[in-house]
């Protein structure tokens, strides 16, 4: 039983949507990831190939999913379905389901620890570390500690479902067009805060004068994974939130707007970090520690510290909470759509299962850390499963499927509704479009895909 088109929500406005998307695009993958790994390969010089990563795929599969979002108005398996026969296709959107549940059971379990840090901020436990040191084995313990990490979990988990829970407009949408605007105001201070602290031209310098020794073939893969995750691309997330796109939205600069506030973000998101890291004198290469240690000793060394670490932890959730409800969506949006069940029955209980299937992640850093499946505890393996195997996996079949088998012309028709005027100005972007589409991306991607498992 499916339900019909008629019932489906529809975004209510253009910005709607676009917050959204960005929503779920800005999330740990910005604030969290891409600094330390700016960090690790070179600074300017990584940031410039992930930018070309960014225009050359991310954009183009962005696009591509969203149009088979609005023109398949389902769910990835649904809308799948319905532009092709062949069951391949529809067990491209199956795995991006699934896809979708493992990443959200690891990714609660950090953004758990970010709601934990609010309440460690706020007690002001930050000014009893006098180094890093003393910094980590705190954080250490409070990951080891079940009740604190699940707990926590749990409570994002919540906050989580509570959004999806009202649905497109009186949920999702109404979420994201208050989160969105105060994420970027609390960011825009934290970085005119880092830049005005003495010493943070080092940290300027850091992010702008390209140190080319740490570059290496590498790096080039890992710009081009993280391009996947921090667009939230490869599992059908932006073609589930494309469904609900009526045709005369205009895809092409949607997309380029979500890219552009995406990308913006991650880099304030260095700013901030890096002036006060550098300022403070901490370690900028202190890898995925670098928020949950060195931080809060840099709050500990600026004035006004205590307010900004609060601030910072708290943006750090919003960005998660907005990345987190669209990975439910898609869960969520499947069991609608096809197999006819009530969002509210559907969001209580896929919540409960994500729960669930957190758990071993959450334990990963205490009772199971000695557990492991191919040499990895069961956090990293959900997140290696998911990130350098089934997202690449999926935006490579997306990029197949819409420059080959649904055929380009036929998803260049769709493409052009709602951007007509767009096209006739600017018959170039066609170009640009169907070069990437159909050759930049699929083997740019399939090359990531052979390294991710050591082909390469
Ligand atoms: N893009 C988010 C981030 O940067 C993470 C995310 C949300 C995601 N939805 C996704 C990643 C779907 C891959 C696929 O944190």
């Amino acid at each position: 039983m499916s339900i019909t088109n008629q019932s489906r929500e529809n975004w209510g406005s253009r910005i709607g949507f676009i917050l959204a998307a960005a929503g779920s695009a800005i999330g740990l993958g910005n604030i969290w990831k891409f600094p330390y790994i700016a960090g690790e390969h070179g600074g300017a010089a990584f940031i410039f190939i992930y930018l070309i990563c960014i225009a050359v795929i991310g954009l183009p599969v962005l696009v591509a999913e969203v149009l088979i979002g609005r023109t398949g108005k389902k769910n990835p398996v649904g809308s799948f379905k319905k532009l092709s026969k062949s069951k391949i296709w529809s067990s491209v959107g199956a795995m991006g389901v699934i896809a979708g549940f493992l990443i959200l059971s690891y990714y609660i379990v950090i953004a758990g620890w970010s709601l934990g840090y609010i309440v460690e901020a706020a007690k002001g436990t930050f000014y009893e570390f006098n180094q890093s040191n003393t910094s980590s084995a705190y954080f250490e313990s409070l990951t080891q500690n079940t009740v604190w990490s699940i707990g926590f979990m749990i409570l994002f988990l919540l906050l989580t479902m509570s959004f999806v829970y009202f649905g497109i407009q009186k949920g999702i949408e109404r979420g994201s067009k208050i989160m969105m605007p105060v994420l970027l105001i609390l960011l825009i201070i934290s970085a005119i805060k880092g830049i005005s602290l003495p010493g943070s031209e080092k940290g300027i310098s850091f992010l702008l004068e390209p140190n080319w020794e740490l570059v290496n073939g590498k790096s080039i893969l890992v710009a081009l994974g993280h391009a996947f995750f921090t667009l939230s691309l490869g599992m059908g997330a932006m073609m589930t939130y494309g469904s609900y796109l009526n045709k005369e939205s205009n895809i092409f600069s949607s997309s380029l707007q979500i890219v552009f506030l995406d990308t913006l973000i991650a880099l304030i998101a260095g700013v901030a970090i890096f002036t006060a890291v550098f300022a403070t004198q901490q370690d900028p290469s202190a890898g995925p520690g670098l928020i949950f240690h060195t931080l809060p000793v840099v709050f500990t060394k600026m004035p006004g510290g205590y307010i900004f670490s609060i601030l910072f932890f708290l943006l750090l959730s919003i960005a998660a909470l907005t990345s987190a409800i669209s990975l439910l969506e898609v869960v969520v949006s499947y069991f609608v759509d096809e197999k006819g069940w009530t969002r509210h029955s559907a969001v209580i209980v896929f919540g409960g299962v994500t729960f669930v299937i957190g758990i071993p992640s959450a334990l990963s850093f205490n009772v199971l850390s000695d557990f492991h499946i191919f040499g990895l505890n069961f956090f990293d393996l959900a997140d290696f499963l998911t990130s350098n195997l089934m997202l690449p996996l999926g935006g490579l079949l997306i990029s197949i499927f819409v420059a080959w088998v649904w055929g380009f012309d036929k998803s260049l028709k769709e493409l052009k509704l709602g951007a007509e005027t767009l096209f006739d100005n600017y018959p170039i972007v066609i170009t640009f479009w169907k070069i990437f589409v159909k050759y930049f991306a699929p083997i740019l991607i399939f090359l990531v895909l052979l390294n991710s498992l050591g082909v390469l």
